[in-house]
């Protein structure tokens, strides 16, 4: 995973204040809770007195209570409490789990990937999204979320994968595509048409008005946006398990309709449609070998896969450390 990142890890929603959940986010065995003030913490899961899985405690005035001999844990991962040596004794400085920095908004939380010292104030996110509601939905697959993300830079998939829905039309032959990286934000310009046995595609330097072109972003480490229109939108956050395992959010964004009833109605059923285009992709991605993607690997790409190459690229650079 590359280092020094705010990722997307949840939604919202998914974090209560009654009862402490377990989820595994980089290879971090977590438990995450709302303290009383209602703030998302984050610490290990593994109890330092002698590793029992803190999230199959319970909440006690916003701290988490390890099941096996009570000790208490606060949201920086330090033990206020050992029971056994009564409320008056001194709690070692030794005596706390490994916590970590929680960002929340737009009903998501990221956790901070890093050194804190390289902390920076605030993750990265489609602001312009504010103005939209939305449906939403979750899936795991079983790849690195490399995988996963590629699956969603790859204009030359789409007659093929989704012949039956927004693939369809046969526009097999693919022009460009055009990429424009800003900083860790990557936009992609697709302009695929059916083949009349006669062109060859357009390099990405050939295409005229790229700008006018269906268009897509991607922002590093692991959110994405398809500008459907004006007023839809869809949004998918990729998030890293482990390094064989992925938990997509998938959201679709709309302004169109703001009635309370009919919003809720149109956001469900564009959930639907995600989901079912979704499976589409996940039934070819997860096939795919190795699970994760490198920049150097042995693969043979076409000029098609230019946003995965730059995505290779950049991560690589990414991971390198050699881009703050
Ligand atoms: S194992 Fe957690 S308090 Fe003993
Ligand atoms: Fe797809």
């Amino acid at each position: 995973m590359i280092f020094n990142q705010w990722y997307v890890i949840a939604e919202s929603k998914e974090i209560g204040a009654k009862k402490p959940i377990k989820i595994t986010r980089l290879n971090q065995v977590l438990t995450l809770w709302r303290d009383l003030d209602g703030k998302v913490c984050c610490i290990s899961d593994r109890c330092c007195h002698r590793g029992v899985s803190l999230s199959c405690g319970c909440l006690v005035d916003g701290q988490v209570q390890c099941p096996f001999h009570g000790f208490l844990f606060n949201g920086e991962g330090a033990v206020t409490l050992i029971p056994a040596n009564g409320k008056n004794a001194k709690v070692p400085d030794s005596m706390h789990v490994k916590s970590y920095s929680i960002y929340e908004n737009h009903d998501l939380i990221w956790m901070w990937w890093g050194d804190e010292d390289h902390k920076t104030e605030k993750p990265f996110f489609f602001e312009e999204l504010s103005d939209y509601s939305y449906g939403s939905f979750k899936d795991e697959w079983n790849v690195h979320y490399s995988r996963a993300i590629e699956n969603q830079l790859d204009a030359v998939h789409l007659p093929f994968v989704h012949a039956s829905t927004i693939g369809r039309g046969n526009a097999t032959l693919v022009n460009g595509p055009v990429v424009v990286m800003e900083g860790d934000l990557m936009t992609f310009y697709v302009n695929n048409i059916v083949d009349d046995g006669k062109s060859t595609p357009l390099k990405p330097n050939e295409i005229a008005d790229y700008q006018k072109l269906f268009h897509l972003q991607f922002h590093f480490p692991n959110v994405w946006q398809n500008f459907i229109s004006d007023k839809f939108r869809i949004f998918v956050a990729f998030v890293p398990v482990d390094e064989e395992n992925t938990v997509v959010y998938v959201r679709n964004y709309q302004k169109l309709v703001t009635l309370p009833v009919f919003k809720q109605l149109i956001n469900y059923f564009g959930s639907l449609s995600n989901k079912l285009i979704l499976n589409q992709d996940k039934r070819v991605v997860l096939t795919q070998l190795p699970k994760k993607s490198e920049l150097k690997m042995d693969e043979r790409l076409i000029m098609g896969d230019k946003p995965i190459v730059e995505y290779r690229k950049r991560r690589e650079e990414l991971k390198s450390g050699k881009i703050d």
